[in-house]
């Protein structure tokens, strides 16, 4: 018998780290066996500012997760994010130079390799290569060229690059939690194969991961990514600002926001009152419901600005007819989707890694959350597993393509993601 092929996806967000443990099968289907988290201090912005502490958060999660799955795990597809990432889109060319002049899969090598002959700053390094299209002899649109023939190819990708000491830093934690790390994966990529359907991406979709530290942008296209940028700001902003308006301590201000909170400030009866820790925290005093949104909407209407202006920037504004998938545990916000697509002007939508509800048992034990709080769980409050979940797809996806160069990638998204979610269906 072959040996159990293991794939885990290890999600260091802001706030939480989630591993995510998949077993995949000999006919590449994938079975999620185990999942765990734990709460992240060494991080601020999707970038690790303490290497010890992450390390300790590495360990806590990768334990949970190996107790419920029952598996020594060794390596990990690692997520990441932060301000430091950035990306291009570039072209490459080369000759066919073959008897046959039948394109094979070390051309194509090459011409993605010639694509990453660019200008790239002595600290950053490439993350991902992302081929976009190939042109063969000067017809356009070409998706998959192998085997095809011509004389000249050329390719258009998307290239992603990182900080050196950002990508190390992450390396190190997680080596220094006794882990190997297989790949390095740019967040919302991951994200998005986990939230997106094939013909959101083949239409053109802006997926926006809202997390603790950062918002995570990534545009999809005639099937691939586009464009790619990670803004320092996230859910815990509207925390401290719940903090500093209502004068309560963070772990206060996090309740209240999970509980109480809406990013549409209108809609809130202004008669209806919540009870506010004071700083001492030893008393409480009423304050409006609709204070605290109030504290709450601009902070979400500044996200949605910053975005806007990404989306402006990367040149496919009005080219996204299939409109916004919001996903991240600060899409959780009541109103967020209505604020979005009244400021974005695009239909808004909140993406969780397909329809896994009844996951309350789940959550409780996973999910992390400031202190010991009743939240308002959400039944789609899986939206913050959809790095992890992602993470998984990605990394089972490129054992899948390594092995035996599948040619057709949306049919085992699908396939997987069906297997996501019977599991989820089984288990709870
Ligand atoms: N029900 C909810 N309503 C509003 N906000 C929520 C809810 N649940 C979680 N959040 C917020 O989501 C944020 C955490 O989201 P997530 O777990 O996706 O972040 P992360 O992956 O740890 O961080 P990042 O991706 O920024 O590095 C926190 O700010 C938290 O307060
Ligand atoms: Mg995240």
């Amino acid at each position: 018998m072959s040996e159990r092929r293991i794939v885990t996806g290890l999600d260091i967000g802001t706030t939480k780290i989630c591993a995510i443990i998949a077993e995949v099968s000999e006919q590449e289907i994938l079975d999620i066996i185990g999942v765990g988290t734990s709460p992240c201090v060494g991080i601020r912005k999707g970038i690790v500012i303490d290497i010890d502490d992450t390390a300790n958060s590495i360990s806590s999660a990768v334990e949970k997760a190996e107790r419920m799955s029952g598996i020594k795990i060794d390596s990990v597809f690692a997520g990441i994010a932060g301000s430091h990432i950035s990306s291009l889109n570039s072209h490459g060319v080369v000759a066919i130079t073959g008897e046959d002049k039948e394109i094979s899969a070390e051309d194509v090598e090459r011409v993605i390799e010639a694509s990453q002959i660019v200008a790239i700053p002595p600290e950053k390094k490439i993350l991902h290569v992302l081929p976009r299209k190939f042109t063969i002899d000067g017809c356009r649109d070409i998706k998959q060229p192998l085997g095809m023939s011509g004389v000249r190819l050329e390719v258009d990708t998307h290239i992603v690059t990182g900080s050196i000491s950002s990508i190390e830093n992450l390396v190190k934690s997680i080596h220094k939690a006794g882990i190997d790390v297989k790949d390095v994966v740019l967040e919302p990529l991951a994200a998005g194969q986990a939230v997106l359907s094939e013909s959101e991406k083949e239409l053109g979709v802006v997926l926006i991961d809202i997390g603790g530290g950062t918002t995570d942008i990534a545009i999809f296209k005639g099937g691939s990514i586009l464009h790619t940028a990670v803004l320092p700001i996230g859910g815990d902003h509207i925390t401290s600002d719940i903090a500093v308006g209502l004068r309560t301590p963070i772990t206060s201000a996090e309740k209240i926001k999970i509980k109480h909170g809406s990013a549409l400030a209108a809609n809130v009866d202004q008669e209806e009152v919540i009870n506010v820790l004071t700083t001492s925290g030893k008393e409480t005093r009423e304050v409006s419901r609709r204070v605290l949104c109030e504290i709450i909407e601009p902070r979400a209407d500044e996200i949605f600005t910053l975005v806007k202006q990404e989306i402006a920037n990367s040149t496919y504004d009005g080219l996204i007819p299939a409109g916004i998938v919001i996903t991240g545990g600060a899409s959780l916000m009541k109103g967020l989707p209505k604020l979005a697509s009244e400021k974005l002007g695009l239909p808004v939508r909140r993406g969780i890694p397909e329809k896994v509800d009844s996951l309350a048992d789940f959550i409780d034990d996973n999910i992390y959350m400031v202190g010991e709080q009743e939240a308002n769980i959400a039944e789609d409050n899986t939206a913050v597993f959809a790095t992890g979940v992602g993470l998984v797809c990605y990394g089972s996806q490129q054992d899948y393509q390594q092995n035996l160069n599948m040619q057709n990638r949306s049919e085992l998204v699908n396939h997987l993601l069906g297997r996501v979610r019977s599991w989820f269906e089984d288990v709870f």
